[in-house]
């Protein structure tokens, strides 16, 4: 959706440009006195300072109520905790319910670690840093059911590559 409208505003912004350029390549001949050029581009200014005024302000306008961020006052329906340790994820309670706001406190317990999650097709879902000292929160809804795989994101010694867990999404009810 997102890469749709990227494609459709450049195309837009793209054709604006061209039209531009070909206005300004056709009047290059013309002759006139410097009055009456002078004022030919006073006129231009004002109509696109306002023509930019009108698009922008209603563009800016809508595009505040997309914002990415919930508000962050939702309760959230489980919370987990999950601790990075050499070489293990201890992740409680690793079942929680699709389609309810999940709450997941991530910490580190030695090292730093990335904790990932990765859904049935193995395409990352969130993440967050594992820093011992630390605990960084993610807020997130899982959408599908089924057994997502947690790995490690960050090289953190011998054993990093055995950090593999999961967490079960069990269908809402
Ligand atoms: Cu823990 Cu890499």
């Amino acid at each position: 959706m997102e890469q749709r409208i990227a494609v459709l505003v450049t195309a837009v912004v793209g054709s604006l440009l061209i039209a531009l350029f070909a206005a300004v390549a056709r009047s290059a001949g013309t002759a006139g006195s410097a009055d009456s050029i002078a004022a030919a581009a006073a006129r231009w200014r004002r109509t696109t300072l306002w023509g930019l005024v009108l698009l922008f302000v209603p563009t800016i306008g809508y595009s505040l109520t997309k914002m990415p961020y919930s508000s962050g006052d939702e309760a959230a329906a489980v919370v987990v905790s999950a601790t990075g340790h050499q070489w293990a994820w201890e992740v409680t309670p690793a079942s929680v319910p699709a389609g309810r706001l999940v709450e997941i406190r991530v910490t580190g317990a030695d090292v730093n670690h990335g904790f990932g999650v990765y859904d049935t097709h193995d395409r990352l879902v969130t993440q967050a840093q594992a820093m011992p000292g630390f605990t960084n929160v993610i807020r997130y809804t899982f959408r599908t059911p089924g057994t997502y795989r947690i790995l490690c994101l960050e090289y953190c010694g011998l054993g990093h590559h055995t950090m593999s867990s999961q967490l079960v999404v069990t269908a809402a009810k």
